[in-house]
C-alpha cells in the first residue's frame, strides 16, 4: 500500500509538533499539508529539511494538496469548522480533539454517513490509556464505589478531560446499574469533584503534570486502582498511526481505538 497522504490541522500545537516531526519519518505516512491558525510562512519543513505546504485556510490546503486523510489536534470550535469542510471535500478525519458536544458528535456522524467518509474520535490516542479505560470498564462490574482523579498540565482548555468522562460512561454503560455513592452524595459539595455515570471525577491542573488518570474503585476492605501516566507527547502517535491506517477503509464515524485494538 502507497504511503496514505495526509494534512495536519493544528500543526503547530503542542501535539501537532510531535506529529508533524514523528509522523514524516514513518513510512506508511505521507504528510502533504499543515494547517494552524498561528502559520507565518507558506511552507513548514520536515525534519529531512524537505518542505510542504503550510497554511491557516484548510480548505486551500486540501484543494492543493488532496489529502486522504486529515489528522486534527486544535481545539472544539475550531475543530467542527474542520471536520465540515474536510467531509465536503471527502476527505476522511482522525479527531483527537476532545471537549465536543454531544450534538457535534451527532453532527460529526451524520457528515462522515451522509459524505461516505471515514472518521475517528477517540479522546485518548495513547493505548496504554486505552488500555487503562477498558480494564477500569472490566473492573466495574465487580466493585461497587469507583472515583477518577485526572491530572494534567495547567494550560488545559477543558475539564474533566475528555478521556475521564469518557471513562466514566464506558464504566456506568458496561456494569449496567448505578455505582454506589459516598454519604454526601446529592450535597453537591464543590470540593467532591462532578459526577458522570454516578462516577465522581476530580480534576487537578499543575505545571509539571502532562496527562495521568487514576480510576479507584472501593469495597469491602479493598480499593483498586488502574493508573496511566503520560509522560511524552510521542505516546499518541502510534495509537494515530493506527487510526489513520484504519481510517481509509472505513465509512462512517468510529469513537475510540477499542474496535481497531481487538477490545
Ligand atoms: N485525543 C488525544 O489523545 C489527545 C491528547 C492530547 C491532547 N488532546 C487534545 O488535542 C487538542 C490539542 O491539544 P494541544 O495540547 O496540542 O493544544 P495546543 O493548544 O498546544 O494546540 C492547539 C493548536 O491548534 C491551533 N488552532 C487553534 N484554533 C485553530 C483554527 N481555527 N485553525 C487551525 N488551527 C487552530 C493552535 O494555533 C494551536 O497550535 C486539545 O483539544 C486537547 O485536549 C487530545
Amino acid at each position: 500500500m502507497s504511503p496514505i497522504k495526509t494534512v495536519i490541522h493544528g500543526a503547530l500545537g503542542k501535539v501537532g509538533q510531535v506529529l508533524v516531526s514523528s509522523l514524516a519519518k514513518t513510512p506508511e505516512i505521507k504528510l502533504v499539508g499543515a494547517v494552524d491558525l498561528k502559520a507565518a510562512g507558506g511552507k513548514i519543513t520536515l525534519p529531512d529539511g524537505s518542505a510542504i505546504p503550510f497554511s491557516t485556510n484548510l480548505e486551500e490546503i486540501i484543494i492543493q494538496t488532496k489529502p486522504q486523510v486529515i489528522i486534527d489536534f486544535t481545539l472544539a470550535h475550531a475543530s467542527m469548522p474542520a471536520v465540515r469542510i474536510a467531509a465536503r471535500h471527502k476527505v476522511n478525519l482522525v479527531i483527537g480533539t476532545t471537549g465536543f458536544k454531544a450534538e457535534e458528535v451527532a453532527e460529526m456522524k451524520q457528515l462522515a454517513d451522509t459524505n461516505k467518509v471515514g472518521m475517528i474520535l477517540a479522546s485518548n490516542f495513547a493505548l496504554g490509556a486505552v488500555l487503562m479505560m477498558h480494564f477500569a470498564k472490566l473492573a466495574s462490574k465487580y466493585m461497587d464505589y469507583a472515583e477518577i482523579i485526572e491530572l494534567h498540565h495547567e494550560q488545559k482548555a477543558d475539564a474533566p478531560s475528555g478521556t475521564a468522562l469518557s471513562t466514566a460512561r464506558a464504566m456506568a454503560a458496561y456494569r449496567g446499574r448505578p455505582f454506589s455513592q459516598a454519604a454526601d452524595d446529592g450535597k453537591n459539595l464543590p470540593s467532591r469533584g462532578e459526577k458522570t455515570g454516578g462516577v465522581t471525577i476530580h480534576s487537578v491542573r499543575l505545571p509539571g503534570l502532562m496527562a495521568h488518570q487514576e480510576v479507584l474503585f472501593g469495597g469491602l476492605g479493598q480499593t483498586l486502582s488502574v493508573r496511566h501516566d503520560t509522560n511524552g507527547r510521542e505516546c499518541y502517535v502510534p495509537g494515530v498511526l493506527l487510526a489513520v491506517q484504519a481510517v481509509v477503509k472505513q465509512t462512517g464515524l468510529v469513537q475510540g481505538l477499542e474496535s481497531l485494538l481487538n477490545l
